[in-house]
């Protein structure tokens, strides 16, 4: 899986879901974690938590610095944070569009702007995207949502093109539906939760919701040293939803 020891690793979003996992194996894997969220959600004592909203670049600036003066550099960014949308795009509003696009794809180049200065330093940086089956296939009723996870998968391209050479990779995953917080209010909110269950586990082939703790495995490995050449990727992590 590779060894962190010695490593910065800063994880957005991992207050909860995939990143709260990503964050406790990159812990377990020899990294020194901080995790930038809006909510800190019990997190271990070991980490360090830095609240910033991705929305807000003084606040993803500030939190970027602290992270490096606490830890004294920085060689790893998974960029998490992420929020949904439901519907098709009859229904969508302007707003809906613009919340989505800060969060899902300006709040990532927010904070790996932030963070390239201090990664050109390390050594053995690399970036992972959290992108989506959402970003790949089309799914029903995600329009907005969809259309952002595309554009991650496409800044991944493209930010691997472009820091490569200065040791930067930069790569994404893609996971089909994942069992964590966000996919258990989604379900509560159904008219039928078990049933609304049941039909996001039939939808992936491999019959079962992801678990969190299986992208945060793709991403250790794609943020680590046995992924050395590997850059610009779109790993799925989904069921082999998108083979089909
Ligand atoms: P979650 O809702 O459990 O966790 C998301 C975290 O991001 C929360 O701690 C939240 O506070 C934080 N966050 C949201 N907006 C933020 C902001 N403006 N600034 C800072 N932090 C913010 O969600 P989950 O399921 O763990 O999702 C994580 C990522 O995985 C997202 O990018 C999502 O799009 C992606 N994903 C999730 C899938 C799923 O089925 N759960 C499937 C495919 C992708």
């Amino acid at each position: 899986m590779g060894d962190f020891d010695g490593l910065v690793a800063l994880v957005t979003g991992g207050g909860s879901g995939i990143g709260r996992s990503t964050a406790e194996l990159l812990s377990r894997l020899g990294a020194r974690v901080a995790v930038l969220d809006l909510v800190a959600n019990g997190l271990p004592e070991d980490m360090l938590f830095v609240r910033a909203d991705v929305t807000d670049d003084q606040s993803v600036r500030h939190a970027v610095e602290a992270v490096v003066e606490h830890f004294g550099g920085l060689d790893v960014v998974v960029n998490n944070a992420g929020i949904g949308a439901q519907g098709d795009v009859a229904a969508s509003t302007d707003d809906e569009w613009l919340k989505v696009y800060d969060v899902n794809v300006v709040g990532m180049a927010r904070v790996t702007r932030a963070c390239l200065p201090h990664l050109r330093k390390s050594g053995a940086a690399a970036i992972v995207n959290t992108g989506s089956i959402a970003g790949t296939a089309g799914l029903p009723q995600r329009a907005v949502y969809s259309a952002s996870k595309g554009a991650v998968h496409a800044l991944t391209r493209a930010l691997a093109a472009d820091h490569i050479r200065e040791g930067i990779r930069v790569n994404a995953v893609a996971p089909g539906t994942a069992d964590t917080p966000w996919v258990r209010r989604l379900l509560d909110s159904a008219p039928d939760p078990e049933a609304e269950r049941a039909a996001l586990e039939a939808r992936q082939p491999h019959g079962r919701l992801v678990t969190a703790d299986e992208v945060a495995g793709a991403i250790a490995y794609l943020a680590g040293p046995l992924s050395g050449s590997t850059a610009g990727t779109v790993l799925a992590v989904d069921g082999g939803m998108d083979a089909l």
